[in-house]
């Protein structure tokens, strides 16, 4: 008994010691554990990306930026398609400059969004480390993810998520698209949710949000991108492209510092938001307003009015937003969110309630509907316009190639538009055909120009609704008379006779029982003469093209019309000849012999005057 007490007094703080060291060693190795594995994590390079891991299309190099992620200076300018069509927006991006450009490119797959930056001298310390681990586990859906950091010389670039529609800003600008309060509320929200996450986070404040860092995805969505690694940040040769615009968002307080570029505070990004705020209410950037709203203020440079918000007047100096641009509680909020003492200023988680009442009544999944079908709209309006543009395009093409077609023959036409020369020709077998009107000069006489245009109007549009369905070309019309040619440009063998001698019946059949369209009275007679035979043609003139012929079987062809008798067709005997040789359906009537007379310009050796001359005056029957 006595010696199992002993044992009892003397094992158990063994007992106890030992549980206690036991217990104090799991502790600590739980502790260098972790600590092993947060050194571990923090040595973890997986935020490095190599330059030659990143691969550019092509045909990127050398174009303009369309795609802003907040840095571009470009983003204020920016043309409608760009934000409009996901399309050029994928397709087209930035030269690869140092200062400015944001770049396009493939990371594993994945596209990315490539920002440059200049850094100087790249140091990695402890703290960027502690930030980068940060940003790993930064993740939330109204924030663009951090994909990494290029730190080769001399390639140094922020790596992140790629959000095709660019930025708010650039949304803004862009006057194609409408922005109803739905599609606004949409936006503030989405802000306002982003940035609330980043505050409750380890990043705890943006520093530098305003509207170009506000980027929009296909679907939307903002999203909040330029936050945290403020290490790497602050590495950053700030002076390359100084703009004391890019202030216009910063909190007073932070203005004053000495460095306003790396300071910031979770009440200084409310005072951001309120300047975004301002800019989705008006539409306009910010401190714009008091032009857009028509006062009476001479202009302001950017200093000046950065000078004004450090002053710190009163009351304080800020964009002018006017009360009927948006419900009360927004404009209310706006105030309350630009607040010259920051504590005054609500944060995020007040923000948000607030914004929830405002909003009321479009419920988030309503909303996001609306807003889809809203965007899809605007891509179908898009892609009509492109089309109707097209359309359009197209039509005014072939209304200028008709016009061409009938300045000009179809074949003549295509070879210069081909760039091709056109040289003049010889054709050895042509047939022409010459009409006029008998009487023209006495009618016109008694007509006024009017009745005249339309009196020629009325013969043209017969006459060309006829000669389209044969084989040949008008060649021209002047006053009354009317000039067609078969066998060329494009040579037909022998079927030219038949094809001006069928013309020449349908036309004359069309006129049989036409009458003067002002002077119902009066018939209209048409006299045709028709002639076979050798001639050249060419196109004269540089500037009005005109396709011409030259050569006595016009001059003959003409004469034939001249000493012709109305209704009647008056063909050479050159073109009886090959009728009857090859054509025997048509019906031939001798006329008897007729003088032509021959003025000087028309004479020449081939023409002989005293070729026998015949009418035919009957409807051939095939
Ligand atoms: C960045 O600038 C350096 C010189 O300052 C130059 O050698 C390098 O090619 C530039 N990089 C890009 C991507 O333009
Ligand atoms: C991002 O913002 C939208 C709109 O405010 C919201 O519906 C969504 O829940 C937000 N995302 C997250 C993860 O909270
Ligand atoms: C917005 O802030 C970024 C820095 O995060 C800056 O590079 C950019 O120029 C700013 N945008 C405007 C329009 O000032
Ligand atoms: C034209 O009118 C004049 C006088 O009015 C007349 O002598 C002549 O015969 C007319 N010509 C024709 C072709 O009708």
């Amino acid at each position: 008994m006595v010696i199992l007490t002993d044992y009892n007094h003397s094992v158990f703080p063994i007992i106890g010691v030992s549980m206690v060291i036991i217990a104090i060693i799991a502790l600590v190795a739980h502790f260098v554990s972790k600590k092993i594995k947060f050194e571990v994590d923090l040595g973890d390079l997986w935020w490095q990306i190599k330059w030659d891991d990143l691969v550019f299309p092509e045909r990127q190099l050398g174009k303009r930026s369309t795609l802003s992620l907040g840095i571009s200076e470009a983003s204020f300018r920016k043309s409608a398609a760009s934000v409009a069509s996901p399309i050029s927006m994928a397709s087209t991006t930035g030269t690869l400059k140092n200062i400015s450009g944001v770049l396009v490119a493939m990371h594993k797959g994945v596209r990315v969004a490539v920002k440059v930056v200049p850094v100087k001298k790249f140091s990695i310390n402890r703290a960027l480390l502690m930030e980068l681990k940060q940003m790993r586990e930064t993740l939330h859906e109204n924030l663009s993810r951090f994909v990494g950091l290029c730190t080769e010389e001399p390639n140094r670039a922020i790596i992140t998520e790629l959000c095709l529609r660019g930025s708010l800003r650039d949304l803004l600008e862009n006057e194609a698209i409408q922005l109803d309060w739905v599609f606004k509320y949409a936006m503030i929200t989405d802000i306002a949710e982003g940035m609330g996450y980043l505050h409750s986070s380890p990043i705890q404040f943006h520093g530098n949000l305003n509207s170009s860092n506000c980027i929009i995805n296909e679907r939307f969505t903002v999203k909040i991108t330029d936050y945290g690694i403020r290490e790497f940040r602050k590495q950053i040769d700030r002076m390359e492209d100084f703009n004391p615009r890019k202030f216009f968002w910063k909190a007073p307080e932070h203005l004053r510092e000495r460095d306003p570029f790396n300071t910031g505070s979770q009440k200084g990004d409310v005072y951001s938001y309120a300047i975004i705020l301002q800019e989705i209410i008006t539409r306009s950037g910010p401190f714009e307003s008091m032009e857009r709203l028509g006062r009476k203020r001479a202009h302001m440079e950017p200093d000046e009015i950065l000078d004004r918000i450090r002053m710190g007047m009163v009351p304080p100096f800020r964009p002018e937003v006017s009360a009927d641009e948006a419900p009360r509680e927004l404009i209310r909020l706006m105030h309350a969110a630009w607040h010259e003492n920051p504590d005054s200023r609500p944060d995020f988680a007040t923000i948000k309630p607030i914004l929830k009442r405002i909003t009321k009544g479009t419920s988030s999944r309503n909303l996001f509907d609306n807003l889809l079908s809203r965007m899809e709209q605007y891509t179908n309006n898009l892609e009509r316009m492109v089309e109707e543009k097209t359309e359009s395009l197209m039509e005014e093409k072939k209304k200028t190639e008709e016009l061409l077609y009938q300045l000009l023959p179809q074949f003549v036409a295509e070879e210069l538009k081909k760039g091709s020369q056109v040289y003049p020709e010889a054709f050895d077998a042509v047939t022409i055909f010459f009409s006029d009107i008998v009487g023209f000069t006495n009618i016109s006489a008694e007509s006024t120009p009017l009745q005249v245009v339309d009196l020629l109007n009325y013969l043209y549009t017969t006459f060309d609704n006829v000669i389209e369905k044969y084989d040949c070309y008008k060649v021209e019309t002047i006053g009354d008379a009317y000039m067609v040619a078969s066998g060329l440009p494009i040579r037909n063998g022998n079927d030219h006779v038949r094809e001006i001698c069928r013309m020449a019946l349908e036309l004359r059949n069309s006129m049989r029982n036409a009458k003067v369209p002002h002077d119902p009275e009066k018939t209209l007679m048409v006299r045709i003469g028709i002639h076979s035979g050798p001639c050249a043609a060419g196109v004269v003139g540089l500037k009005m093209p005109k396709y011409c012929l030259f050569g006595d079987t016009v001059n003959t062809a003409s004469r034939m019309e001249s000493h012709g008798e109305p209704l009647k067709i008056h063909i050479s005997k050159a073109t009886r000849d090959i009728i009857e040789q090859f054509f025997r359906s048509f019906i031939i009537v001798p006329r008897g012999e007729i003088e032509i007379k021959v003025s000087a310009i028309q004479i020449s050796e081939n023409f002989n005057h005293n070729s026998r001359l015949i009418t035919f005056s009957h409807i051939n029957t095939l």
